[in-house]
This record gives C-alpha cells, sequence and structure tokens, in this order.
C-alpha cells in the first residue's frame, strides 16, 4: 500500500464493518507547521480496552476469513515512520476515532493519492451509511457530506455510477482548489 487515501479506505471499512452508519474522515494539512493529521471517526460497535490495546498488532483480528489484520498496524507504521504517531480512542457501544500525525515532509511519507477515489468507492460499497470527508487546510476547508448530496439528488441514487464518477473529480477538484498547487 503506497498511498495515504489506500489506508484512508481500509481504515474506513473497518468502520463500515463495525456497522456505523455515520463516519467522518478528516484531513488536516497544515503546511506553515508540516503536520498532517488524518483521522477516521464512527459511531460503530466500539472496542474494548483490550482490543485497542491489542489491535495495533499484526496478530489481533476478529475476522475469520483472515488470521492476520494489517489495516491498523500499516497505518500506524507509516505514522511512526514519518516522525508521527496513531492514536485509537474506542468506546463500546459508543464508536471508534482512528487518528494518524504525519510530518508532509517527510521522505518517506506516501503521497495522499486519489481521495476522491476512496470517497466514492466506500459510498459504493455502503451507500445506506454517511460519509462527511473534513479537508483542512492552512485554515480553509473543504466538506463533502452524503447526507447534503443525497437531499439534491432527488431521487437518483448515490450509489449510481455516474454520480460518483461525477463525485469522484469534484471531491478531487475542490482539495486542489483547496491547497492550490500544493503537493500532498
Ligand atoms: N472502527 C472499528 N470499530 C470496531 N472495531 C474495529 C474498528 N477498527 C478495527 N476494529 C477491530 O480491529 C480489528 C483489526 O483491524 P485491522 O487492523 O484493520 O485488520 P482487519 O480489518 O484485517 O481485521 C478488526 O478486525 C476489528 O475487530
Ligand atoms: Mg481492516
Amino acid at each position: 500500500m503506497i498511498e495515504l487515501s489506500l489506508n484512508i479506505l481500509d481504515i474506513t471499512y473497518n468502520s463500515i464493518r463495525a456497522g456505523a452508519k455515520n463516519i467522518d474522515i478528516t484531513v488536516r494539512a497544515d503546511f506553515c507547521t508540516d503536520e498532517m493529521e488524518i483521522s477516521i471517526s464512527d459511531d460503530g460497535c466500539g472496542m474494548s480496552e483490550e482490543m485497542v490495546k491489542t489491535v495495533s498488532d499484526p496478530f489481533t483480528t476478529t475476522r475469520t476469513t483472515r488470521k492476520v489484520g494489517m489495516g491498523i498496524p500499516l497505518f500506524k507504521m507509516y505514522a511512526e515512520m514519518c516522525g508521527g504517531a496513531l492514536r485509537i480512542n474506542s468506546e463500546p457501544g459508543v464508536g471508534t476515532t482512528i487518528a494518524a500525525t504525519m510530518k508532509i515532509s517527510h521522505i518517506d511519507r506516501p503521497p495522499m493519492g486519489d481521495l476522491g477515489q476512496t470517497m466514492t468507492t466506500l459510498i459504493g460499497a455502503s451507500p445506506a451509511t454517511e460519509f462527511k470527508l473534513n479537508f483542512v487546510s492552512d485554515g480553509k476547508e473543504y466538506i463533502f457530506d452524503t447526507k447534503e448530496i443525497k437531499e439534491t439528488l432527488d431521487g437518483v441514487e448515490i450509489e449510481n455510477v455516474e454520480i460518483l464518477s461525477f463525485l469522484r473529480e469534484m471531491i478531487n477538484e475542490n482539495i486542489e482548489n483547496l491547497i492550490g498547487g500544493k503537493i500532498l
């Protein structure tokens, strides 16, 4: 996995599997301080304190199809490799927040990749879930919210492939306009 948007995709799939109705993804890129933060917050089933402690260990997973869960360990590895850290806050029955920090200019930091693609893949996989993307950079903010989009669609389903491809372009254009030529 060599793009952060693919890490985001993987971590957010966990939230869908945890039965979340609402998932908030925040990407904060502060070029002045060279800090970035990616957080994924959900209202899914949550994890016990013990599960949180062991979940960043690659030999922990509740899935039966695969013995080794690598999503969280990989995200943690990239964060720590890039001068940051991974934090998990979770409460059973309430939800989970997973947040990773990194130095933007760190030589090992993977590129962001196609965040529009990640968002629309998630929507296609779970159209009833409400996804919100907050993209914040140097004091400017772009918000993409499936609740708002669904209201404007007037009966057309959000998982319609033409809608998804339009949304993908829209998200990427808005991010590009926000960071204005900077590389993320
Ligand atoms: N948002 C979440 N809500 C509830 N449980 C989670 C969440 N994220 C991860 N988990 C638990 O942690 C385990 C490990 O996740 P991960 O490292 O992505 O590996 P995998 O998804 O392959 O199991 C999951 O199987 C799940 O039991
Ligand atoms: Mg996973």
